[in-house]
């Protein structure tokens, strides 16, 4: 594997759309760039983001989950196959396990719908609309043993209106998802 650059070797795991990842394509693509992607991972056949890997010709995979620890060892060969230095989880809907991340032993980010620590796990968006909360945003964090609750690399607020619903709430965060992704990257990688 090419390491002259000083890039780090990523792996990005999806689940669905792939936004997130595209917006992680766009940003190695960039010239000052600090990551390479080399692999793009899915869980599920029908991922529409794989379009994404596919049209910028990077290396992409489905993993069939059947079970945890079937899908996390060949995704453990496949990342030492590949050299990778830095996963990150864009919209990948599995928990990964302790143990894999022991072995792993390298950073792994996720990028979540939430002002982490607050609401954690799925449908973050009615939870806080249904809360009268006045903000929500977007948290990338490190991934830890507990779901949603590694530190914290990087944070955005986004103001909740009281016309917002769960579609407009989701696309104000997820815009800026795309940008906090690689900012919290560079942020985590320029402390290396
Ligand atoms: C994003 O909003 C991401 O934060 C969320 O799934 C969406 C994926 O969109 N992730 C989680 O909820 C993880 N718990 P995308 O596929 O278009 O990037």
């Amino acid at each position: 594997m090419e390491k002259s650059s000083g890039k780090k070797n990523t792996a990005v795991l999806i689940s669905g759309r792939g936004s997130n990842l595209r917006s992680l394509i766009k940003y190695s693509k960039e010239k000052k760039s600090l990551i390479r992607i080399v692999i793009v991972v899915s869980d599920n056949f029908s991922a529409k983001g794989l379009n994404h890997a596919n049209k910028f010709k990077i290396n992409n995979i489905v993993i069939k989950y059947s079970n945890r620890k079937s899908f996390e060892n060949r995704l453990l060969k496949l990342l030492k196959r590949n050299n990778v230095d830095l996963i990150c989880l864009a919209g990948f809907m599995k928990i990964l396990s302790g143990s894999f991340i022991k072995k792993f032993y390298k950073p792994i980010l996720n990028i979540h719908p939430s002002l982490l620590p607050k609401y954690k796990g799925l449908n973050t968006h009615n939870r806080a609309i249904q809360n009268k909360d006045k903000y929500s945003g977007a948290t990338v964090h490190i991934v830890s043993e507990k779901l949603d609750s590694g530190k914290i690399i990087l944070q955005k607020k986004v103001k909740i209106l009281k016309s917002d619903n769960k579609k407009s709430l989701e696309k104000k965060v997820l815009k800026i998802e795309h940008k906090i992704y690689p900012k919290a990257i560079i942020k985590l990688l320029a402390s290396d």
